[in-house]
């Protein structure tokens, strides 16, 4: 079975679907890999380490992908223009990517209309045993240890506290909104760089996973809060009684900090609202701001996606695909993450596909096949969740009566 992993087309995309690690694992499945020429390069894996890895490097995408079975990719294939990536796909090809399926609808036809058997990564359900294909954890992990550097980076002041012959250098105040994957990952690396360091976030659980990464826990804990969290783990979007109330409480903490970084996301929904342009004017010159929410609408108002721009003095961080500014640990990541998945689904006997239609991770990440869009979700009867991808195994945030499967963070 002929396995092919193009290069990634798509603007600020330095990820790639296969390492060579992956690709050694894969050919010992008795896979043929196909690399196109140059795949890795943004992710610093060459040519060669691919070959030494056992693939077959492909001069083009055309001839990478002729005759494949199997399609991986970071990003979900280009549809028309001059980098079209629909021409070179054939009937029957499994394409695995992270897809966007809710917000790229129309894309999502098109490959069904394709006859591609469309697999998204991102909707990989979150239990026990897809942890190890869950790209999302990958992926925010790292998002959330950059946003750290990348306020550092931008922060005229030094993060630790210092005793020097000149005097004393007082530690940065750093405050994590929204302490999921990617703010506790923002936590522990603050932590580390030697800031004091809070949180927020409206699921209760959060608040003891916090304080074991040594931060202090502000939420507006009522009787709202403690109901916040929905059985598949994820926030509810709150009521407009409870976001005044947090924002009173947000509003008088910003002052006095020096970084924040907001990771807040619901799943289905615009990210929430958290710092308004109001409260940016009341913070401290010189103080950061990275919203690693601002590809679904952004956490702070002022934020603008793939900027950074100075407002009432405060530097605003928006940065997109910030997974892709570490992009060798990105891709060796995703690429296990895919590998996990791949070892699911190809028959070790045979070593051709051999796909379980039946099994709950299969059904969670399946878009379409047989040239129809096919996820319970995206199915034309069915209504869209509003505007955000990443809704892991159709979890619109809504109170469920299913059960879940507890599994810690990272
Ligand atoms: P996410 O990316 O959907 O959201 C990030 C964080 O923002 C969440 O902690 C959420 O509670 C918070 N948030 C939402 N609205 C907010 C608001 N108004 N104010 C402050 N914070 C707000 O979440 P992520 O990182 O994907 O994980 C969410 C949950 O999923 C966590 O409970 C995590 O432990 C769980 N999880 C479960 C896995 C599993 O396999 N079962 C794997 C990974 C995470």
């Amino acid at each position: 079975m002929k396995i092919a992993i193009p290069k990634e087309r798509r603007a600020s995309e330095s990820r790639v679907a296969a390492s060579p690690e992956t690709v050694k694992k894969l050919t010992a499945l008795g896979c043929e890999v196909v690399v196109e020429k140059g795949a890795g390069a943004g992710a610093s894996f060459s040519d060669a380490a691919y070959n030494d890895a056992g693939a077959t490097i492909a001069k083009n995408v055309a001839s990478a992908l002729s005759g494949a079975q199997v399609v991986l990719k970071v990003q979900r294939p280009i549809v028309g223009g001059k980098d079209d990536e629909l021409k070179d796909l054939a009937k029957g090809m499994l394409v695995v990517a992270n897809m966007d399926p809710y917000r790229e609808r129309e894309d999502m036809d098109a490959l069904a209309k394709a006859g591609a058997t469309v697999f998204a990564m991102e909707m990989v359900p979150r239990i026990t045993r897809a942890q190890s294909m869950d790209v999302l954890s990958s992926q925010a992990n790292l998002a959330g240890y950059k946003a750290v550097l990348d306020a550092a980076a931008e922060y005229g002041r030094a993060i630790p506290m210092m005793m020097t012959a000149a005097g004393r250098i007082n530690p940065a105040t750093v405050l994590v909104m929204g302490a999921g994957v990617a703010g506790l990952q923002a936590i522990a690396t603050a932590r580390r760089l030697g800031a004091i360091v809070f949180a927020t976030d409206v699921r209760p659980a959060a608040k003891e996973q916090v304080e074991s990464l040594g931060a202090k826990f502000l939420a507006v804990e009522d009787d709202e809060f403690k109901q916040a969290e929905t059985a598949g783990g994820y926030a509810k979007e709150m009521s407009d009684a409870y976001k005044a109330k947090q924002a009173a409480l947000m509003a008088d903490t910003v002052k006095k900090l020096d970084i924040i970084i907001t990771t807040a996301a619901i799943p289905g929904r615009p990210a929430p609202r958290l710092i308004s342009a109001e409260m940016v004017k009341t913070m401290k010159p010189g103080a950061v701001i990275v919203d690693l929410a601002v590809e679904t609408g952004g956490n702070c108002e002022l934020s603008q996606p793939g900027k950074v721009i100075t407002k009432h003095g405060v530097r605003i961080v928006g940065h997109l695909n910030v997974p892709g500014r570490l992009a060798e640990d990105a891709s060796a990541l995703y690429a296990r993450n895919v590998l996990n998945l791949l070892q699911l689904v190809i028959d070790k006997e045979t070593k051709a596909l051999n796909i379980d239609w039946e099994d709950e991770i299969i059904q969670g990440l399946c878009i379409a096949r047989d040239g129809a869009i096919v996820h319970p979700a995206l199915k034309p009867e069915e209504k869209p969740p509003v505007g955000v991808s990443g809704v892991a195994n159709g979890d619109t945030g809504a109170e469920k009566d299913g059960e879940k499967e507890d599994r810690s963070n990272g």
